[in-house]
């Protein structure tokens, strides 16, 4: 006999906490793919959120609250990311050992690699693959996760308040790379790459921006900045004087100028063209300067990197990646295709999920990730 069911069954759902937007996805898996079956998100009030870390818990435990009530989900689990300058990723190498020694062994090893002191940090590892050396010594190259205990304290106390279970944490660049890539290497579109390549994401929102470099669909670098889309806005706000929310509708109405149509600009026909070009100037500057902080990381991975040499293909998600024109300036800067990738292009939607996320295309992706993470684990 069935057993008898009491409401909707749990499911485990994604939930990304970031500094303007809190989003839930929740998935199904289908065949080889997955069913996008639910989607919300919430406006975060401001400060609650900062570069990534919760600093109002009970503020975003009640947003949490307030979206999944208005969702109609009813999930009793979930996964978060964390994302911010407190978790720290480091692809390592080490002397082969199977997994239940490096279990130990990682906790003597991991101070020499990351910033954090061991005794405060929270330590994850995934090994990658091992290899011989041209000296034959057999050797393992795993990525460590290293989080600061306080700062996921924080993410869990929002969580539980909210009343939600939490099964896991994941990185949230990890969750990107996921849900632009696939759960699995074998689900990769990936055949056409040539050995020797790897891809960029590059995933810009409100607080931050996540950088990641992937090979044969598995994160092997990721970093945050704090330069992203407030960053822009704020740009404009100073060199206007303006608040941030004129500065904002600014930045969304002007965006940067097209590169290929060297002066010709086409501003709003209700905006002073003076104000529009100095925002766009300011806007100009700004980007220049985040394409500086982007190559500096991918030039960090090519020059640790055994065997990558190029990159050169950039996946560009998150709602700052919006930014008007934005696309071609990251191309001419990092010398590499840009393309905007979108995690709908590969997986299914629901009808009840479909207005909702549609209108959140760029956003949804760490959530989305998140959600097909806990369903794989
Ligand atoms: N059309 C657009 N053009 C330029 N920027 C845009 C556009 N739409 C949204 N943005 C920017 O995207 C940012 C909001 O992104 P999002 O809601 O994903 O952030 P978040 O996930 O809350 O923050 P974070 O993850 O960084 O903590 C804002 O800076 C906003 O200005
Ligand atoms: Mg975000």
């Amino acid at each position: 006999m069935a057993p008898i069911s009491l409401g909707p069954s749990p499911v485990v759902v994604g939930l990304d906490i970031g500094t303007d937007h809190i989003r839930v996805a929740q998935v199904k898996p289908v065949g080889g793919s997955f069913m996008l079956t639910g989607y919300a998100m919430v406006s975060v009030p401001m400060g609650a959120v900062v570069e990534g870390e919760i600093v109002d818990v009970e503020a975003v435990a009640a947003s949490v609250r307030e979206m999944v009530r208005s969702s109609g989900l009813h999930p009793r689990d979930c996964t978060i990311g964390v994302s911010n300058q407190k978790v720290v990723v480091r692809l390592i190498d080490l002397p082969y050992m199977e997994r239940s020694e490096l279990q130990g062994a990682i906790q003597y090893q991991a101070q020499d690699y990351i910033p954090i002191p061991i005794e405060d940090a929270i330590l994850d590892f995934q090994i990658i693959g091992d290899y011989m050396t041209s000296t034959d010594e057999h050797m393992m190259e795993v990525l460590l996760v290293a989080a600061q205990r306080d700062m996921i304290g924080n993410a869990v106390r929002a969580v539980e308040e909210a009343g939600l279970r939490l099964q896991q944490i994941d990185v949230t660049s990890f969750a990107i790379v996921r849900a632009l890539m696939g759960a699995s290497t074998s689900v990769l579109p990936d055949e056409a790459d040539e050995a020797g390549e790897a891809t960029g994401i590059i995933h810009i929102s409100a607080g931050l921006t996540n950088i990641a470099v992937v090979e044969k669909g598995i994160p092997r670098f990721t970093r945050v900045s704090a330069l992203a889309g407030n960053q822009f806005t704020q740009a404009i706000a100073n060199s206007l004087n303006l608040t941030f929310d004129e500065a904002e509708d600014l930045k969304l109405r002007v965006g940067l100028p097209d590169i290929n149509q060297h002066g010709q600009s086409d501003f709003p026909s209700d905006i002073d063209p003076v104000r529009a070009q100095t925002a766009q100037d300011a806007l100009e500057r700004e980007v220049s300067k985040f394409i500086a902080e982007v190559r500096r990381s991918l030039d960090y991975y090519l020059t640790q990197a055994t065997q990558v040499r190029t990159i050169r293909k950039i996946l560009l998600t998150g709602s700052g990646a919006q930014l008007r024109f934005l696309a071609g300036y990251l191309e001419k800067g990092l010398q590499a295709e840009v393309k905007l990738a979108d995690p709908l292009s590969w997986i299914q939607v629901a009808p009840q999920a479909a207005t909702l996320v549609q209108a959140d295309r760029m956003g949804a992706v760490a959530a989305i990730g998140l959600a097909m993470g806990g369903m794989t684990t």
